[in-house]
């Protein structure tokens, strides 16, 4: 068998996921997603969008600078300023900064969105790409709705980018169009046509819209990309991008029809899922491949029967090659710190002492009123009391009294912005009641779009995890909140988005792509 050629992993879950509704980090969240990206040593690692706030310039400049494994990239559009804006956030990364520059190249986009003519689009990446490489050799170009672009004029595109000095040749199919057949053709075509196609790596870019992104990707490799662009769980914009642990696994699993190799340490992945779920608060759906509840939960009869006489019958991967421990050590009251940090480190929670301390504390109070800890009960600590954002207004007591002869009331004391602040409000029942309290101290009026409250593991004694969608005039923000008495999780939640909307709020002044 010939040697496996190497397929570099593009993730940009920091820039592309980002986009997902709801989704959006801080900056201190990136980094610790980028921290873990780089323990799963992904080649590249896209941090935002510069240009596009001062929120994201600050965190591509921060990725670039503490990051020292992958290379950087940063997002901007085919334009001088947008460039230049990327390369003071990204020259921190020094060697290993990417300048990732785009403009569309189909026929709808180019006639209704940028109204250019395709010679003068051409004319403006070539300008683009030629700026960029006066600042560094490390240019990706993305012809953006490539999959919907005239195949000539798409080719005509790559030539005079690579000839104007990119090395990176990014294919977006950024309305998730594609089949794989027809993914497969495109490259084929640009490596039979594009004279100078080998001065650069092909990159695919496959959104999810019809559930293909991951199967296009691979048909891309197969006809010759090197470079997947992907996201953690899949998140992105509209269906989200194709997933990051399925493409990679499939890869893995596949080695005998498809002879490529990536240099990911796949046994982060499981970690890497979990901590952006806890970050962003998208739920990982339970039927998700690869790191879903149930991707390797066997229930019918006849399949626990056979894993049991051999894992191989039902299993195509091992649960420990994406870092899932299925001897999980159920955590309890006599656990001590040792084993306590183990699982966090096993889950892919790196903390500083203090952290661990902080979570402790709060582990040994669950562990007072809850048997066994799970590892969902670990992540909501971790979440409630690590992972939270600069916290200008935190819950500090509160008290709620409803049932069927009374109007429901919550007394809630707040501190906003340093000061304390107490406030009782009767509602329609206790939750809302505690929201409306809420609202009346902090002075915040965003609307509720969802709200949802489940439990974290089984038992009557399991914590209540909850979870609220508000919208602050039209950006949307997610906020969690767990404790083993609801109201409280729900006040929680409110709070963490309400915060949330504030710090969004700071970056207000986004450039729309
Ligand atoms: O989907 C897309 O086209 C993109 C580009 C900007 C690369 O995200
Ligand atoms: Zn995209």
């Amino acid at each position: 068998m010939s040697k496996s050629k190497t397929i570099r992993i593009f993730d940009t879950t920091l820039r592309d996921g980002e986009q997902s509704p709801g989704a959006s980090m801080n900056i201190e969240e990136k980094l610790r997603i980028a921290s873990q990206l780089e323990k799963l040593n992904v080649d590249v690692i896209e941090a935002g969008f510069p240009i596009a706030s001062e929120g994201d310039f600050e965190a591509v400049r921060k990725v670039a600078q503490t990051i020292k494994g992958p290379q950087i990239a940063g997002l901007c559009r085919a334009s001088v300023m947008d460039i230049d804006r990327a390369w003071d956030a990204l020259k921190f990364a020094g060697e290993r900064a990417r300048i990732h520059t785009f403009i569309a190249t189909s026929d709808i986009h180019m006639e209704r969105k940028l109204k250019m003519a395709p010679e003068k689009v051409k004319e403006t990446a070539v300008k683009a790409v030629k700026h960029a490489a006066a600042y560094t050799s490390n240019v990706e170009f993305s012809c953006e709705d490539a999959v919907r672009t005239r195949l000539d004029f798409l080719a005509e595109m790559v030539e005079a980018v690579i000839e104007a000095g990119a090395t990176t040749i990014n294919i977006p199919d950024t309305v998730g169009y594609a089949i794989p057949f027809e993914f497969y053709n495109i490259i084929k075509y640009l490596k039979d046509n594009v004279k100078n196609i080998d001065k650069a790596v092909l990159s695919v870019h496959c959104h999810n819209d019809l559930g293909l992104a991951v199967a296009n990707s691979l048909a891309a490799i197969q006809a010759g990309a090197g470079q997947v662009e992907c996201t953690i769980n899949g998140i992105g914009e509209r269906a989200g991008n194709c997933s990051l642990e399925e493409v990679v696994m499939a890869l893995r699993t596949r080695q005998d029809i498809m002879p490529y190799t990536t240099g990911l340490n796949t046994e982060f992945i499981y970690g890497t899922s979990r901590l952006l779920s806890t970050i962003t608060g998208i739920v990982v759906q339970p039927n998700k491949a690869v790191v879903g509840a149930n991707a390797f939960a066997h229930e019918a009869g006849i399949h626990q029967h056979g894993v049991l006489m051999d894992k191989e019958t039902y299993e195509i991967m091992t649960p420990e090659s994406i870092g899932l421990n299925t001897n999980k050590l159920v955590l309890g009251k006599h656990s001590g710190r040792h084993a306590f940090v183990a699982r966090l480190k096993e889950l892919g929670y790196d903390l500083s002492k203090d952290d661990i301390e902080k979570a402790f504390v709060r582990f040994k109070a669950l562990a007072d009123k809850k048997k066994e800890i799970f590892d969902e009960d670990l992540d909501a600590i971790v979440a409630d009391e690590i992972i939270r954002i600069p916290e200008a207004v935190k819950l500090l007591q509160m008290n709620v009294s409803s049932g069927s002869f009374a109007a429901p009331t919550a007394t809630v004391e707040l501190e906003v912005h340093g000061k304390r602040k107490k406030a009782a409000m009767m509602g329609d029942g206790p939750v809302d009641a505690t929201f409306k309290a809420i609202k009346k101290l902090t002075r915040m009026q965003p609307r509720l779009i969802n709200f949802s409250v489940g439990s974290i593991t089984g038992g009557t004694d399991a914590q209540g995890e909850c979870t609220v969608r508000l919208d602050f005039d039209g950006h949307e923000v997610l906020g969690q909140g767990a404790h083993s008495d609801i109201i409280v999780a729900s006040a929680k939640a409110f709070i963490n988005a309400l915060n949330k909307g504030l710090s969004a709020a700071e970056r207000s002044s986004r450039v729309e792509i």
